[in-house]
């Protein structure tokens, strides 16, 4: 079998974002590529969030360029961002608790039958379908989003993600607020997303997650980048101390 290559999907470059007097990002440059999943790591504060708020097109950037598959921008509106296939995937945000499964997905882009029907067995059918290829466990394609787990409600809103186009999937600490057997589901439905080709963003103050997960790990201090570097050419204790910022122990 030939061997399947990643591609550069996304660049920042020299991306700036000011709050004030605060300088949250002051120029940061990064490459992500399909086919990897890349964690960015940094103590509270370094500016993690404010920089894939700036690929979601939440936040606008001062200055700098974001190039998605060759096409620069200053900036992204939300809507533009979805359009080039840059999904975050919240735990809870933007499901509708009361509606099931395949609802949820569908929401407000319901397949239509004979112009004039939303399609219910189509999106149960295809939701079906999602699920498999992301091997998640629901208890039913029929169950209310609202008696999901945690794990399984981020399994929803991937499926969305996907479903509509999701190239880069960007997670936020995706299993801050889950139990042990969640965080597995999610770690390898995460883990899945990256062999099954799609670019993935991490952010993640577990480490040891960090390294079972990523193929590469950037590490950001103070707003800028510090290092990126292969996850196999570093040891958790070197990561720790570019994040800290502490002097490098000799090995
Ligand atoms: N909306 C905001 N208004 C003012 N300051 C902000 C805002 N968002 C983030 N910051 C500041 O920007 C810096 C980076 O924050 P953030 O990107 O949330 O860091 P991280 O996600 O790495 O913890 C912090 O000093 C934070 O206080
Ligand atoms: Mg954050």
């Amino acid at each position: 079998m030939a061997e399947i290559e990643k591609k550069l999907f996304l660049q920042v470059c020299d991306i700036k974002k000011s709050y004030g007097h605060v300088e949250a990002l002051r120029g940061v440059d990064l490459d992500v590529y399909t086919r990897e999943i890349l964690a960015i790591v940094g103590d509270n504060g370094a500016g993690k969030s404010t920089l894939i708020k700036t690929l979601a097109g939440v936040i606008a950037p001062d200055g700098g360029k974001i190039i998605v598959e060759g096409q620069a921008y200053d900036k992204l509106n939300p809507r533009q961002a979805l359009d080039l296939g840059i999904s975050t995937v919240y735990q809870d945000l933007s499901l509708v608790n009361c509606r099931d499964i395949a609802t949820n997905i569908f929401l407000g882009r319901e397949p239509v039958k004979y112009k004039l029907f939303v399609d219910k067995k189509k999106m149960v059918q295809e939701a079906v379908a999602l699920f498999e290829q992301l091997n998640i466990n629901i208890p039913s394609i029929h169950a209310q989003v609202g008696q999901l787990s945690g794990g399984q409600r981020q399994g929803v809103a991937v499926a969305r993600a996907i479903k509509f186009g999701g190239k880069l999937l960007v997670f936020d600490e995706p299993t801050a607020a889950m139990g042990v057997q969640e965080t597995e589901a999610a770690l390898s439905l995460i883990s899945s997303l990256g062999k099954q080709g799609y670019a993935v963003i991490i952010i993640s103050h577990n480490l040891h997650q960090v390294f079972s997960l990523a193929q590469r790990i950037c590490v950001i201090r103070q707003g800028r980048v510090v290092d990126t570097v292969a996850t196999a050419d570093v040891t958790p204790n070197q990561v720790v101390s570019l994040i800290t910022g502490a002097a490098q122990v000799p090995a």
